[in-house]
């Protein structure tokens, strides 16, 4: 009870702690200060040759897209999304090597994008321009770009085949949840197919008792919206909220609860864009 009582108050003393970080707009810098201490925390298994035989992010890199920086869930983890997509994809008849042009958007530091190596028109992008001139200097096979955090991305209409976001839309603010679904719209082909991975039922220990309540009715719940595309930004996505007007334009082929392997235990859904 003790323990309990210990626990609730050092979580408050952290949430009280983020909230005068905001004030001072310190937020973000300190958030970049705790995850190097992290990534260096979490290292330490490094290895110089890996099965896919191409190179390793710096552990920073890899918390960032992680959560933790360690080497083997790095690439377990990548392996694991790649189950994932190919398994729900085929469930509905598609491939990855079918795809003339597929985009990996919030790639991070590729670390699922380099499961693609034997693609053709791999793209990826993210907010991050040190992730991205990692990929573009150890991913030979992809195409890479940054992009803002508001839409639009710099591909052509229609241009696109298929587009993943693999804990993106978890970490967006509530105003570009639907900008983002609508561009990712533009850039993919009629009948192109969007998947994505949002925070549900495995995350609902993290919602207090009013925002419960919401999400139960069908709400998005977002946490710490000021720092919209870090990782302390965190969205939660109830079922019915992506059936919803989340999805216009598109059909929403599945729903995959806790189905994203390599992000756990978070949804993934697979949608397929409507002509018109
Ligand atoms: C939790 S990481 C996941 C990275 C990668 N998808 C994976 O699963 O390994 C979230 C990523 O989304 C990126 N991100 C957040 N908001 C974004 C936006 N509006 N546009 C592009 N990338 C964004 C972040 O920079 C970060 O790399």
């Amino acid at each position: 009870m003790q323990q309990a009582t210990g626990g609730a108050f050092a979580a408050r003393a952290k949430h009280i702690s983020k909230v005068i970080l905001q004030r001072l707009g310190l937020l973000r810098p300190a958030l970049r200060v705790r995850e190097r201490m992290l990534a260096v925390r979490s290292s330490g298994n490094e290895r110089q040759s890996v099965p896919d035989g191409l190179p390793v992010p710096p552990a920073v890199l890899r918390m960032r897209v992680a959560g933790t920086g360690d080497f083997d869930w790095f690439l377990q983890g990548g392996e694991r999304a790649e189950t994932a997509i190919r398994a729900i994809l085929g469930r509905h008849g598609a491939r990855p090597e079918q795809f003339g042009a597929m985009l990996d958007f919030g790639c991070g530091c590729g670390r699922v994008t380099r499961r693609w190596s034997a693609c053709t028109g791999v793209h990826g992008c993210d907010l991050s321009a040190e992730a991205i001139a990692w990929c573009r200097a150890n991913l030979p096979f992809g195409e890479f770009a940054t992009n803002g955090g508001k839409p639009p991305l710099r591909y052509h209409d229609a241009a696109l085949d298929f587009v993943y976001a693999l804990s993106v839309f978890t970490h967006l603010a509530e105003d570009l949840q639907g900008a983002w679904m609508r561009e990712l719209r533009r850039v993919l082909r009629p009948g192109g197919l969007l998947l994505i991975t949002t925070h549900g039922a495995g995350f609902t220990q993290h919602l207090a008792q009013s925002e419960r309540g919401c999400y139960d009715d069908g709400e998005l719940v977002v946490h710490w919206q000021g720092v919209a595309g870090s990782n302390l930004c965190s969205a939660f996505h109830p079922e019915g909220y992506l059936r919803g007007p989340f999805s216009e334009g598109f059909e929403l082929l599945e729903f995959d609860s806790q189905g994203a392997l390599g992000n756990p235990p978070q949804d993934q859904v697979l949608l397929r864009k409507l002509a018109g």
